[in-house]
């Protein structure tokens, strides 16, 4: 599926979607999302909540999914759920999400839109959906069998994306995969039984993945990343902890100086400056200098975001009115678009 080719035609249309974005945001619907299985970190800041925030502002129609049936897909429990959730409402609203504009929501609230899943998987087939790259390399790592769950969620991501008409998703590589399948249902739902859904285009990231403190992906499990909602203290404790190595003189090496390297990147992104510039003024401070210069660096970047924060923890009712507010009008969208489905494939009585 995502083989070279279609990684640059890919690349290429997502290059025309982002030119074409600032004159025409009307144009556009973006659809995209989090599972609600941790608090949301620096990666998932930078990588993505950050341009969701300029799409929403640029005037595009923006649609943040908390993706809780898929928190399924390969664990056991459901234990933390509510938790995680609330507190995504309040890392997306303290990153500049703003409910008037972007319509958050979770899919369990939404009864329309998981009854797509139906016609939509009467249209791939099994060997399509066991082929998708991203799922086998998400068994392995999570341990868990396969599930019917994990092997059909691509297409539950399908129906996420089309019960909204989205028609831009903006996705790291990985997920390819997953857009591809959702164009292939899209077009073969088209074609059986009318038009009804749009062209899908992935909208590819153009800032590098952030690693985690001591270089590798960043990953709540490894204990390197810090998460918007830590405190200042926490993060320096977390920084303070972070693995360097026993020379002195720091340089920027990602490759021979994992640590250090993942160091200098998260002082980089958030002071937008050079990361060999960084390494060069901290030189022989060693890796004391500079993890107080990264501590201040996250820690000045991140005081209003965690101000904000604040603020939506001391008042509960509101960041459930913004959930609640978001899965009405998810629920007016999805049973439209039910409607709209049901009437093309003659189900209606
Ligand atoms: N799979 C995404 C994640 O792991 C969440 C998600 C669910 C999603 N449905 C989606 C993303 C649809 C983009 C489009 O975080």
């Amino acid at each position: 599926m995502a083989n070279e080719g279609s990684f640059e035609a890919s690349q290429k249309r997502s290059d025309e979607i982002r030119a074409d974005l600032t004159a025409h945001p009307e144009k556009y619907t973006m659809l995209t999302g989090d599972r609600p299985t941790g608090r949301l970190h620096l990666g998932h800041y930078f990588g993505t909540l950050k341009g969701r925030v300029e799409l929403q502002n640029m005037g595009a129609r923006t649609n943040v999914l908390i993706a809780d049936y898929q928190v399924i897909t390969d664990r056991d429990t459901t234990d933390q759920i509510q938790d995680n959730v609330y507190n995504m409402v309040m890392d997306y609203l303290a990153c500049g999400i703003d409910p008037e504009k972007t319509m958050i929501y979770t899919h369990s609230a939404v009864p329309a839109c998981n009854q797509l899943m139906l016609p939509f998987l009467s249209l791939v087939t099994e060997a399509e959906l066991q082929r998708n790259p991203t799922v086998k390399a998400e068994m392995e790592a999570s341990g868990h069998e396969l599930t019917g769950l994990l092997l059909t969620y691509p297409v539950h991501q399908a129906c996420d994306i089309l019960f909204c008409k989205g028609n831009v998703v903006p996705v790291g590589r990985d997920q390819l995969p997953h857009i591809e399948l959702t164009r292939t249902i899209a077009r073969r739902f088209n074609n059986r039984y009318g038009q009804v859904f749009p062209e899908v285009d992935a909208l590819l990231s153009d800032t590098p993945l952030l690693p985690g403190l001591d270089g590798r992906k960043m990953s709540k499990s490894y204990g390197n990343a810090i998460s918007i909602s830590m405190t200042a203290e926490e993060t320096a404790k977390r920084i303070k902890k972070s693995q360097t190595d026993s020379e002195r003189m720091i340089t920027f090496d990602p490759e021979n100086r994992p640590g250090v390297s993942g160091l200098i990147s998260t002082a980089a992104i958030c002071t937008g400056r050079n990361e060999v510039e960084i390494a060069e003024e901290i030189g022989m401070g060693g890796s004391g200098a500079l993890k107080k210069y990264v501590t201040e660096a996250v820690n000045e970047y991140f005081a209003p975001i965690r101000e904000r924060r604040a603020q939506y923890e001391n008042d509960f009712d509101y960041v459930k009115d913004v959930l609640h507010e978001g899965n009405k009008r998810a629920n007016e969208i999805a049973n439209q678009t039910l409607a709209e489905v049901q009437e093309a494939m003659g189900m209606v009585y």
